[in-house]
């Protein structure tokens, strides 16, 4: 049996044992942007599960794009050296390859962590003003943030280039923009959080234009050898806002501007949305991203089952899936699946006594020995 989630990918010159990636997950348990021994042990415990690309969590390009106190940054001397340390510990251990998620929250951001509610932190309880492409808050109930001036559109821009010049000096292997889920580079693309009159509001060229312009910004300064890839939601789920057309123009913008895939999520701009999630909804914008704009593409979402994984990617439905949840519950799932699937993995020499019968072929090149 050949597995198509199994097959070998290649990402620009990153080569990819196989096609799961582990999605981008916020863990809170930063101090000043600094990664924490908490970030060793998550990452750590994922690098080790076979996967093909495991993606850090949103990591703010600067301080007041982080969505809570606790997120992670790459905005300063002190995250870089907490990030080298990080690396330089994940590394010694493991081959896995590493991309981040650099983002900005613009009006999410200055929030309380889940556990603690999750709800904005006002200026006055130690918050700071969220910006936006426009004042309008995620709910009518909160203050509006600060509409974005020529200055912040310049500064945030070059964050975004300051952010990827370290991770290249930190040897990370991939850069994914985060242009979902209602932070800043979403809330230029949707009408119903631009209404600029500028030009970076308006038409759909206008509210693409500060995306693609942070996009190609990046780009410039990421290595050529390095993929470069943009996770969007591709619908607002909300009557009159960014949907799967516009996505995929935006999509095909990108390609042209050099981008290595679209991971396509969805939602998270305002309350009024309507979602009905189910095994592998967002699947179908995947697919017809793909098609429309050709351009790889990631599917993300509800996807938990090894066959379901298998006949989206055998079916051309999409390059690679994502899995957040399914991983935090079963941090070797990509094991149980090269099991289901008649696949092998490469993992670590310490775990090579681990799979129990009939899944002994799993793990690539293992040998045990013992007297
Ligand atoms: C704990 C947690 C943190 C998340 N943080 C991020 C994030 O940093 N960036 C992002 O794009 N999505 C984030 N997400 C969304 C996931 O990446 C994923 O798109 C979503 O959970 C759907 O996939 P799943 O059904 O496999 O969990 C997060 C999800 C969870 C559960």
């Amino acid at each position: 049996m050949t597995s198509a989630l199994f097959q070998p990918i290649s990402l620009r010159e990153l080569h990819l044992q196989n096609r799961i990636m582990v999605s981008p997950m916020c863990q809170y348990s930063a101090t000043d942007g600094d990664a924490s021994d908490w970030h060793l042990i998550h990452l750590g415990q994922l690098a080790l599960g076979g996967v093909g690309l495991l993606c850090i969590e949103a990591t703010a390009v600067e301080a007041i794009g982080r969505i809570t106190p606790g997120c992670l940054g790459l905005y300063s001397d002190d995250n870089e050296s907490a990030f080298r340390r990080l690396l330089t510990a994940l590394r010694r251990h493991a081959d896995t390859p590493l991309a981040i998620q650099l983002a900005h929250a613009g009006r999410k951001a200055s929030s309380h962590t889940p556990w603690d509610g999750g709800k904005l932190i006002a200026a006055q309880a130690g918050g700071w003003e969220p910006i936006a492409p426009s004042a309008l808050p995620f709910s009518p109930s909160e203050p509006p943030p600060r509409e974005m001036n020529a200055t912040d559109l310049v500064r945030v821009r070059e964050a975004f280039v300051h952010a990827a010049q370290r991770a290249a000096h930190l040897g990370i292997d991939a850069i994914e923009l985060h242009a979902a889920h209602g932070y800043l580079l979403h809330t230029f693309l949707s009408p119903l959080s631009n209404r600029r009159s500028d030009a970076y509001g308006g038409s759909l060229e206008n509210r693409m234009r500060f995306p693609l312009e942070v996009y190609s910004a990046v780009r410039e300064v990421w290595p050529e050898a390095k993929p470069l890839g943009v996770r969007i939601s591709a619908s607002d789920w909300i009557e009159g806002g960014w949907d799967l057309p516009q996505s995929i123009e935006f999509a095909q913008r990108l390609k042209a501007a050099g981008c290595d895939w679209i991971d396509a999520s969805s939602g998270g701009l305002a309350p009024e949305q309507k979602i009905t999630p189910g095994p592998g909804f967002q699947v179908p914008f995947a697919e017809a991203i793909r098609k429309a704009a050709g351009i790889p593409t990631i599917a993300v979402g509800l996807i938990t089952a090894p066959q379901q994984a298998e006949d989206i990617v055998a079916a051309g439905r999409a390059d690679m899936v994502a899995l957040a949840r399914g991983m935090l519950y079963e941090p070797h799932w990509v094991w149980r699946a090269a099991a289901e699937l008649g696949a092998q993995v490469r993992a670590p020499k310490q775990y090579w006594r681990a799979p129990p019968r009939g899944a002994e072929a799993i793990f690539r090149d293992a040998k045990v020995g013992q007297r």
